[in-house]
């Protein structure tokens, strides 16, 4: 299943968490009571074609194995990205006139944040960081960061991307530079995909600014290898999934019965995820009483990862009132980052 944009949650409350005097953030208790998680699973296991939303790929272990296939050679979209952004470090400083405040989506590790963080940290007397990450590593990044910067203050949300730009819609911020990396983008699929970049766009001001990392359609042999490296941490990263609903769901799937699949379909530009049953069985997940028959062969889809071509980019973002500023691009064409602005 691609990323589905969340519907507004009956009850939302949440818990401020302060830990340093530059550091705190906000956690929804829907996450901490797992409600949200044993809703969805039983939504989307229950469908005829079932899947697993993709945002739970990343309990404490999934956000570990995201950071390993990151430096898997396969995996040329984070170093390629990385490369991108510390080559236009220059040139992004210069359309940055005045303070911006920086609003992350997904930011999980946080690593190519940094080449944007030294920009910011260098050129303002202080900066206010808004990271948005469904994943508790939200927590160790920041603190990490905050360290490794003086005049950095972080004000982070724990929850769904829409959930984040509703909080920073309320505080009005000043000259904003929002950055959504690592082509996640690509998770939606191209309706929700629209949807979401209307959020931004509606969020946006005159002055703001919004730094996009998209994929580029390629070869299929890299694109497939990408998403099934060597090593299998990507197969350990889908698998994951199961054992964390073993976990939190008090299930019984037995791992050894799936296997992960990954493939490009040409037509749809996307990598398509999938968990196969190796053969006919039944797992129950206790916690929602469920007993769920699989056919073998039957799949579990889990993950779509849209590619992008530079035309259908300013498509997309001609129709979503976003004007392209820069187009960057490295040297073999394989990822492109694009800075956004809403003037003419
Ligand atoms: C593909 S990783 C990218 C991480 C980082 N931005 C990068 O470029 O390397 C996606 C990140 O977004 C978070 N995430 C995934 N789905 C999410 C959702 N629906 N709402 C909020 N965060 C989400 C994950 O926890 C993870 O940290």
């Amino acid at each position: 299943m691609a990323q589905t944009l969340s519907k507004p949650r009956l009850k939302q409350k949440y818990r401020k968490i302060k830990i340093t005097p530059r550091f705190c953030y906000f956690r929804s208790e829907n996450l901490e009571n797992q409600s949200d998680f044993a809703t969805e699973i039983s939504y989307s296991l229950t469908r005829k074609n079932k899947f697993i939303h993709p945002k739970f790929f990343y309990d404490e272990k999934g956000s570990k194995l995201f950071e390993e296939i990151c430096v898997l050679q396969e995996y040329y979209l984070t170093r390629t990205e990385l490369e991108i952004l510390r080559s236009i470090k220059l040139e992004m400083a210069n359309h940055l006139s005045g303070d911006y405040a920086l609003i992350e989506l997904g930011s999980g590790s946080a690593t190519k944040t940094r080449t944007l963080l030294e920009i910011l940290t260098r050129k303002q007397k202080s900066v206010e960081y808004y990271p948005i990450d469904i994943s508790e590593i939200l927590k160790e990044t920041s603190e990490n960061l905050q360290r490794d910067y003086d005049n950095l203050n972080i004000m982070g949300i724990i929850d769904q991307y829409e959930i984040g730009l509703k909080f920073i819609k309320k505080l009005s911020i000043q000259n904003q530079l929002i950055v959504f990396l690592g082509s996640s983008l690509g998770n939606f699929n191209l309706e929700e995909n629209m949807k979401f970049l209307k959020k931004i766009r509606a969020l946006m001001k005159e002055n703001d600014l919004f730094l996009l990392g998209l994929d580029l359609v390629k070869d299929t042999k890299i694109l497939e290898k990408a998403y099934n490296d060597s090593k299998g941490v990507t197969s350990k990263f889908n698998l994951n999934l199961l054992k964390r609903i073993n976990d939190e769901l008090a299930a019984n799937f037995d791992l050894d019965k799936f296997e992960h699949v990954s493939l490009f379909n040409n037509e749809e530009k996307r990598i398509e995820m999938y968990l196969r049953s190796k053969e006919k069985h039944e797992v129950l997940i206790s916690a929602i009483n469920l007993a769920l028959k699989l056919e073998k062969d039957e799949l579990i889809h889990t993950e779509y990862s849209y590619k992008y071509t530079v035309s259908g980019i300013k498509d997309m973002a001609e129709k979503a009132g976003l004007k392209p500023v820069k187009i960057w691009r490295d040297k073999d064409n394989y990822f492109a980052l694009v800075l956004f602005s809403i003037k003419n």
